[in-house]
């Protein structure tokens, strides 16, 4: 069986240090450490005293409390230290609950489009994909009548990616209750993948999770999209204790540990006084750059249109151009040195993942430059 690589990563790989304009990145512009350490527990003298031992190999209890705190508590689960594992990002995570809970002849069953990790992670290890759509003519609403039909006795995971990367959709409760009563009927697991819980660009309340609504839920965060914080590699898996605990035996043998310094920069990135002003921040980002990306748009309408996301730093847009999402990507890249993400790294071609969690100034320049280069690619 041959090696599937990770198209969107190995892109990111040879491009992201060479392009001039990363449009690419679906989290917003990054902090600096100065930045996080403006207000809040940690301060530079104690961050400095810190001795560069392991952390805790599951995470620190400061970090796994503030986590615990992101998540509801239902009538029949509430949320504490040991419902929590603290993963190398929501990348690790994925990893190993694809270890864990996938066994022979399992199936998962995931979006189209989605973030594809987890699909190339199930094929490379023999496992079988089905797909159910988000459909861009009903504003890219979940295709339950395919998530139904696709459902089988070997469904081990339903995957989805709430809000959505690459769309910014956010599911309704109705279809949360319909992806809920699907995993039901046949025992599967949800895996919800919320690293876009809290970057919303339409609302003030956070994206609701589907912890507590279904005993085999796991919930995926991270520090790298909704906080700026990239770099840090902090991700997590919220679930049930005795799953965390099995999740906990894989990740020991993958990376053993988070670091130290992570470690208590992401306690102090959740802390009650510091994590409010870190989402108003990418939700300015979001929601300052947004109409950059729209008066664009509204320039070109013959060639591109999209449907505009609730979240995320991301916009799907469909151009209509006789050309591969890849090739348009790479000339993109090697003509107008601007980056964006191909289509065909989340399984529909003729589509561009742009980001705009940037400056003005720069968005302005790289919508430009994609302008001329588009207008030699011709339609
Ligand atoms: C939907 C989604 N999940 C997981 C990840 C992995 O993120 P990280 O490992 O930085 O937490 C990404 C990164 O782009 C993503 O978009």
């Amino acid at each position: 069986m041959p090696f599937i690589p990770f198209d969107l990563e190995v892109i990111q790989s040879k491009w992201e240090q060479i392009a001039q304009f990363n449009l690419v990145e679906s989290g917003v512009h990054p902090l600096t450490l100065e930045e996080l350490l403006a207000n809040g527990p940690l301060s530079i003298d104690e961050l400095l005293a810190t001795s560069i031992n392991y952390p805790h190999v599951n995470g620190i209890p400061a970090l796994r409390e503030n986590i615990a705190r992101l998540y509801p508590v239902a009538a029949n689960s509430s949320v504490g230290i040991e419902n929590v594992l603290v993963t190398v990002g929501a990348s690790e995570a994925n990893n190993i609950v694809m270890q864990t809970l996938m066994g022979p002849g399992d199936e998962l069953l995931t979006q189209t489009p989605t973030y594809k990790q987890l699909w190339g992670l199930a094929l490379n290890t023999g496992h079988t994909v089905k797909s159910f759509g988000l459909l861009s003519e009903a504003g890219w609403a979940v295709d339950i009548d395919e998530l139904n039909k696709r459902l089988s006795s070997k469904t081990k995971i339903i995957a989805v990616c709430n809000p959505n990367n690459p769309t910014g959709y956010i599911m309704t409760e109705a279809e949360m209750d319909a992806v809920v009563a699907a995993a039901e009927r046949v025992g599967a697991w949800i895996l919800a993948d919320e690293v876009y819980r809290g970057a919303e660009r339409l609302r003030e309340d956070e994206t609701a999770s589907f912890f507590g609504r279904y005993d085999k839920v796991l919930c995926l965060g991270s520090m790298s999209k909704a906080y700026g914080l990239p770099g840090l590699r902090i991700g997590w898996i919220v679930g049930p204790a005795d799953t965390v605990e099995e999740l906990w035996r894989r990740h020991e043998y993958t990376t053993v540990s988070t670091t130290m310094l992570s470690n208590k920069l992401a306690a102090h990135a959740l802390s009650a006084e510091v994590r409010p002003r870190l989402i108003q921040r990418t939700r300015d980002y979001i929601r300052r750059g947004y109409p950059v990306l729209e008066s664009w748009m509204e320039g070109h309408t013959g060639q591109f249109s999209y449907v505009p996301p609730q979240a995320s730093a991301v916009a799907f847009i469909r151009y209509h151009m006789a050309v591969n999402s890849t090739e348009l990507m790479e000339t993109l890249c090697k003509e107008a040195s601007v980056f964006v993400a191909a289509g065909d790294a989340f399984g529909m071609d003729y589509y561009l993942r742009v980001a705009f969690g940037q400056e003005k100034a720069l968005l302005d320049e790289a919508f430009s430059r994609i302008s001329k280069t588009i207008a030699t690619v011709g339609s």
